[in-house]
């Protein structure tokens, strides 16, 4: 009986036990005890117990056992839902990072609200203690930049743990968004796209094809021409050579079975080309070095038969690997570098280029080419070092219009270049180029040195990149975005240097289906808004819009993105005034931009994690008075707002606006404007 009731009694007490033992107190969980794999950052991959080097974790001379490893700007988003009750690590940067470049801030959010921050964490600092209650909170995010440079940014979360009293938490990846497609379909009318301005050397061959959407068939034409210029009344292209200087204003024409439709264009025949930013295609990032002469001649029909030309889109570029790789196994890249001349050859994959680039032109397109100013290309093909004067004759006789000039190799030339010899090699290109008895816009590909925006105009180039590739690590890109963009034009004060004829370059429209780097194809890893972002930031500061993913292969939203007319003509506006960061509040930001017609485009940006509301104050913007304004993604006015323009803008996503001045009396109060994209 008795041992009965012990039994029962110990019975009792053990069934007790178990019931409360998830609740018993809390557990801890080690983040490096997690899948680490959905961890976004700027370099590399996320290490458990480890730095990012792979080197054990340690800051300023202090080793930790446990812990992650990450590299900036990194992103951790723990899904807790409201089972944890504390977080806690040491944080600062690696001992391994190498050098003391980066200054690292750490942030720990908790469903949007910043639970703990801290910045300026460098090199060598002893580790700063993180301790913070997340009761209740389903989202913690961790997060480490370096805003603008993230060059050994090792940041490390040390002893990184929770304390857990229900379910375990779990890393997720970024949230998945729905591509929803806000462009409206162009009206079957005819409408004339694109640039309003064009720019021609005299006495040089002339292409311009009006581009227009609407049904097909379609004729067109062109009143005002310029002497020694032609249309073609079914292609639209404008062809022939104008001797005289000068501005001359032309209206162009187009009709189709349910109407017409009318634009003006300025061709100014003179010094300047390039007097909007270049609209086209270029291979790199798609192809990289497999690219050969059917890769492009398929580019140019699809650029006409996606509809591209119709919305302003003329170049299309072959990037790198074009040329003889010294020493290659595979054939197809192999043979003599030069001709008996000395003028470069195209490799086996090129087998016509004079045929090709007459392809492209016979589409109403134009036609570009790559080299590097070194004795190899980066992807180690031939360069065009003290072949110069000969290669760019080439290219002029081959019949390219456009050539990018990348620095790559150089650098064996001139290993610490002073900024006269970072100049030299742009500046003897440029002038050869100008020799030439063809218009070839000159590219500029040296990553952002010597601040290249001060002087890439005056060198002879009509564009420079302003910093490294933008799509070097596939899923650096999202990183690479806000960084080489958005921070890179705010911190240089870009806006002071490009304009018409001369635009900074932030790389690429990396959209699509992009290579990635192992042999296949992915789509971008940009989320939908931050695809949206991406098209109106370029946009804003007058960026080219080269388009660099696979364009045989357009999905609907991704075509969406690239041929939205009214976003585009921000990009092509004639004023040539790239916009600027005018206003900054934690993640939101507004960026705007000048047009010709007096009105202003504006960019309401969430950099955050959590969808916000910003706001475009008139007072940030040099406004006064009342102003209409009109959604450019969905090409819809929104009505007349006073004082200021507010939306609630998606994680990293964006507000696209144009505001023009209202002219009767702005009676409405500010009005909220929800839901945009
Ligand atoms: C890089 C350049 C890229 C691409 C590549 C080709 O230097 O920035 O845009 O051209 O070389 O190898």
């Amino acid at each position: 009986m008795k041992l009965t009731r012990l039994t029962l009694f110990a019975t009792l007490v053990l069934a007790s036990l178990a019931t409360q033992l998830p609740g018993a107190g809390p557990e801890t969980v080690w983040l490096s005890s997690l899948d680490l794999s959905p961890i976004v950052q700027g370099w590399g991959q996320a290490q458990a117990d480890k730095a990012v080097t792979g080197k054990p974790l340690a800051i300023g001379g202090k080793k930790f056992e446990r812990g992650l490893g990450t590299h900036t700007d990194s992103l951790v988003r723990l899904r807790l839902n409201g089972g944890a009750e504390r977080f806690s690590a040491m944080v600062g940067v690696d001992d391994a990072a190498g050098n003391d470049h980066a200054t690292i801030s750490f942030r720990v959010i908790g469903d949007g609200k910043v639970l703990w921050r801290t910045t300026g964490m460098k090199l060598g600092a002893a580790a700063r203690k993180v301790d913070v209650d997340v009761k209740g909170v389903k989202m913690l995010l961790l997060i480490a930049d370096s805003r603008g440079d993230i060059s050994y940014g090792h940041a490390d979360w040390a002893d990184a743990k929770l304390l857990v009293t229900g379910a375990r938490p779990v890393i997720a990846g970024p949230p998945q968004e729905d591509a929803i497609i806000l462009t409206p379909k162009p009206p079957r009318t005819p409408r004339i796209n694109g640039a309003r301005i064009f720019g021609v050397h005299p006495g040089h061959p002339c292409l311009f094809t009006i581009p227009a959407t609407g049904d097909r068939p379609m004729t067109f034409a062109a009143d005002h021409l310029p002497m020694g210029l032609t249309v073609d009344a079914q292609t639209g292209q404008i062809q022939g050579r104008i001797e005289k200087p000068g501005t001359y204003a032309v209206t162009l024409r187009a009709a189709n079975s349910l109407g017409k439709a009318k634009r003006k264009l300025r061709i100014v025949c003179g010094e300047t080309l390039a007097l909007t930013p270049h609209m086209g295609w270029n291979s790199w990032y798609v192809w990289e070095n497999h690219v050969t002469d059917k890769i492009m001649r398929d580019a140019a029909d699809a650029m006409v038969s996606s509809g591209m030309i119709n919305h302003g889109y003329q170049y299309v570029n072959i990037d790198d690997c074009w040329s003889v790789k010294p020493g290659a196994n595979d054939t197809s890249l192999g043979g003599e570098l030069r001709d008996a001349q000395g003028m470069v050859n195209a490799n086996p994959r090129f087998p016509d280029m004079k045929d090709l680039t007459d392809y492209i032109h016979s589409k109403g397109l134009k036609a570009g080419i790559y080299t590097s100013p070194g004795p190899l290309t980066c992807a180690g093909h031939v360069g065009a070092y003290q072949h110069e004067e000969q290669d760019a004759r080439r290219f002029a006789e081959w019949g390219y219009d456009f050539l990018k000039y990348d620095w790559c190799s150089y650098g064996r030339i001139a290993p610490k270049p002073s900024l006269a010899q970072m100049q030299e090699p742009y500046r003897l290109m440029g002038s050869i180029l100008r020799r030439q008895d063809r218009d070839l816009v000159l590219n500029l590909c040296q990553y952002g040195m010597g601040d290249v925006w001060k002087w890439g105009k005056e060198v002879g180039g009509h564009s420079w990149r302003t910093a490294g590739d933008l799509g070097g690590s596939f899923y650096g890109i999202p990183g690479a975005l806000f960084r080489d963009g958005f921070d890179v034009y705010a911190q240089k004060e870009l806006h002071k240097y490009g304009g018409p004829g001369a635009w900074n370059d932030p790389d690429y429209l990396l959209l699509g289906y992009l290579s990635n780097w192992k042999g296949a194809t992915a789509l971008t890893p940009l989320t939908p808004n931050e695809q949206y972002s991406h098209v109106s930031l370029w946009c804003l500061v007058a960026a080219p819009l080269i388009f660099s993913g696979d364009i045989t292969r357009l999905d609907d939203f991704t075509l969406s993105l690239l041929s939205n007319d009214e976003v585009i003509d921000v990009d092509q506006d004639p004023l040539g005034k790239p916009g600027r960061r005018m206003a900054i509040d934690g993640e939101l930001e507004v960026w705007a931009r000048d047009l010709e017609d007096g009105s202003m485009a504006v960019g309401l940006f969430n950099r955050g994690e959590e969808p916000a509301t910003v706001t475009a104050r008139w007072c940030d913007l040099g406004l006064k008075g009342g102003r209409t304004v009109r959604d450019l993604w969905r090409q819809q006015d929104l009505g007349r707002f006073n004082g200021e323009f507010k939306a609630l803008v998606p994680r990293h996503g964006v507000a696209l606006v144009r505001l023009a001045p209202a002219r009767a009396k702005v009676l409405a109060a500010p009005k909220f404007a929800e839901g945009l994209p």
